[in-house]
């Protein structure tokens, strides 16, 4: 390309990489002549959004006349009352990336640094690098460690921790590896931070989250008051398209965030499907099943293909196969079968693969195993 306009641009946005997102089906419909392709690449929900969302969608759409209401009130107070706390601790986002780049804008200065681990999440250096400030990216377990491999390693997120570190991104689970943090593991780091910097607790595949396992976010909240939790309607609740998230936080910092975001930048659906799904149990409930019964199925025939993958607590797999997944990745596609590479991520062996429903995870079997045949 050529420099007309890029050294105009602040210098860190002049080194961003943009965020890939997964392929559409469409695209690679277009691209192939084929049809009746599956997209299991960016961890939506294969159940589809529940028939509440869909009927409040019907109820509210010939409002879109109006702008939606700027602070959420509904949807704050049903999500205040869920979490038991003041709706002035709510941030929205369109989608929970908007509230991870609020955080950035509010908090981070070229004269700051933000940690995150090797292989987070990808709009964490996003976000970051947008605004100038510096990253400190913490090593991860290695792909050896017993537990958790290639997932964040807690004491090496502390100890990245600088004199000039304002905040640190942890994602619980984390995309794209999977790997989690323990809760006692999670408070005992916790306990580490020291108070000026704002930790990120990166939610978005919480409800897929063995309960055990889940943070007790209250309980965090009142405790560690520098803590920013960021949940979405994108996965589980399965409105990915509509794009709605929030923070829950101190009100102090929720009213910084607050400050930074755009006065309507959640949409009148999306605030009424989100409010309509976050009432239907039914629709949790069965995404979460559909979700283990297809963790189980696919590990157990990843293994009988003799294929290794890192543990996961997402709605996703990522599967080492310890060779270039580049041409699998491919082979896949001419398949019909969209999967997501993860060379960005400086995992060039390994490729992810979002749970699908029982006959999509079959279809990406048969074709794995036919490409590596
Ligand atoms: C770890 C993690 N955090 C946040 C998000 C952002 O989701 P959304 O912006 O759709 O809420 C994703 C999406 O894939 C994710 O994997």
């Amino acid at each position: 390309m050529s420099d007309l306009f890029e050294h105009l641009a602040a210098p860190g946005v002049q080194q961003l990489q943009p965020y890939l997102p997964g392929k559409p089906v469409e695209e690679l419909e277009r691209e192939l002549g084929i049809t009746d392709s599956i997209k299991l690449a960016s961890n939506e929900n294969p159940l589809g959004a529940s028939a509440r969302a869909l009927r409040a969608i019907e109820d509210c759409y010939k409002n879109i006349n109006y702008y939606p209401d700027g602070s959420a009130f509904k949807l704050s107070s049903h999500l205040a009352r869920r979490f038991d706390v003041d709706p002035a601790c709510l941030t929205f986002g369109n989608g929970s990336n908007d509230v991870l780049e609020l955080i950035a804008r509010a908090f981070l200065t070229p004269g700051h640094s933000a940690v995150y681990s090797e292989y987070a999440f990808a709009v964490y250096p996003i976000v970051v690098q947008a605004t100038g400030a510096k990253a400190r990216i913490a090593p991860a377990f290695d792909e050896a460690h017993p537990a958790m491999p290639m997932g964040h390693d807690p004491d090496a997120l502390v100890d990245s921790i600088g004199d000039d570190t304002r905040v640190v991104f942890i994602a619980n689970p984390n995309n794209p590896t999977g790997t989690w943090i323990e809760p006692a593991t999670l408070a005992a780091m916790f306990d580490r931070i020291p108070d000026h910097v704002i930790v990120v607790l990166d939610l978005a595949y919480l409800e897929y989250m063995d309960e055990h396992l889940r943070p007790d976010i209250k309980r965090l909240l009142n405790t560690y008051p520098n803590l920013i939790v960021t949940c979405t309607f994108s996965k589980v609740y399965a409105l990915a398209g509509l794009r709605i998230g929030y923070g829950i936080s101190h009100p102090e910092i929720a009213d910084l965030l607050n400050r930074v975001r755009q006065p309507f930048n959640t949409n009148l659906i999306a605030q009424a499907a989100a409010l309509a799904a976050l009432d239907d149990d039914e629709h949790l409930e069965q995404s979460i099943k559909m979700n283990n019964e297809g963790k189980a199925w696919l590990e157990q025939e990843l293994a009988g293909l003799g294929l290794a993958y890192l543990p996961s607590m997402g709605n996703f797999i990522t599967i080492d196969l310890r060779r270039d997944a580049a041409p699998v990745y491919e082979a896949l596609l001419k398949q019909g079968v969209i999967v997501r590479p993860v060379a960005n991520y400086r995992m060039p062996k390994h490729l992810r693969v979002t749970i699908g429903t029982g006959e999509q995870n079959s279809r990406f079997i048969e074709a794995l195993s036919a490409v590596l045949a």
